[in-house]
């Protein structure tokens, strides 16, 4: 047992996802959720950068003495692997490999959608791990740089028409293309699942990323007895870059509970 909480960090609100789904699989464990509120997009930057802000991120949450380290994040995770000598002393996962892992497994055809940042989807990461595990499959990526501000905007409610638009925008060449199963590879889109759903007639399996990389932490934490001793009752703590207030109007829809308390601002560049 270990009762050390478990750090998880994003750019922004995206992370939240992967936080939900945690609380979910594991209400014991207490979280220490860091989002770079003010210095989001990291999609739209170069590597260097991302690497740069990632480890200031991860050296934030090292501070809480967390156990593990959820990287949150499509952007960061799919440079982790290609970046020699990047390194984080306590276990770690970005979300790329449990959410390519779960496509597989569940896509009925091998035709599977990826959707990400510029950064995800230029690594190619994503297409490399799914033919791995599946070779045969056809993997059709698409960057949707407008989906990340529209979330951090809180325009994620399913009848919203910038989102309707911007979904239908970015999804209308993998509908085309036939694809049985969709990642959402930026953490930040299963917010707008309703809204992808809708448009793809719920007739395409959607991986969420946030939630395939809490069910690899829930087994990661198991089978290396890192569980926390109390089965209920986890605490969470929120910081972010910025100031608060949007952050926690848009956190509290999503998660479907009172954050204000928990919340705090950091000065990220002092770390
Ligand atoms: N939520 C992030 C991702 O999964 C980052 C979005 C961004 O900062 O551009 O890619």
């Amino acid at each position: 047992m270990d009762n050390r909480p478990i750090g998880v960090f994003d750019s922004g609100l995206g992370g939240l996802t992967a936080v939900k789904a945690l609380r979910r699989l594991l209400p014991g464990e207490d979280i220490v959720y860091f989002g770079d509120t003010g210095r989001i997009p990291y999609g739209t930057r170069s590597r260097e950068t991302i690497i740069k802000y990632a480890d200031q991120d991860i050296r934030f949450l090292q501070t809480f003495d967390v156990k593990m380290i959820v990287v949150a994040c499509g952007t960061v995770s799919s440079m982790l692997n290609v970046t020699p000598g990047f390194q984080v002393n306590v276990p770690y996962t970005g979300v790329l490999v449990p959410a390519a892992q779960a496509a597989c497994v569940l896509s009925s055809g091998g035709k599977i959608g990826v959707i990400g940042t510029q950064a995800t989807i230029r690594s190619g990461e994503f297409g490399r791990i799914i033919r791995g595990i599946r070779p045969e499959a056809q993997v059709f990526g698409n960057a949707c740089p407008l989906l990340v501000p529209i979330v951090e905007a809180g325009l994620v409610q399913p009848d919203n028409p910038i989102a309707r638009e911007a979904v239908a925008m970015y999804l209308a060449p993998l509908k085309e293309a036939g694809i049985d199963t969709l990642v959402l590879g930026c953490t930040h889109y299963p917010l707008l699942y309703d809204v992808i759903n809708a448009y793809l007639d719920y007739q395409v399996t959607l991986v969420d990323s946030g939630s395939e990389v809490a069910r690899y932490v829930r087994g990661y934490l198991a089978s290396h007895n890192l569980l926390n001793s109390q089965s209920s009752g986890g605490s969470f703590d929120f910081y972010v870059s910025d100031q608060v207030d949007g952050f926690i109007k848009t956190a509290e829809f999503f998660l479907g509970e009172a954050i204000s308390q928990q919340v705090s601002q950091v000065d990220i560049d002092r770390i």
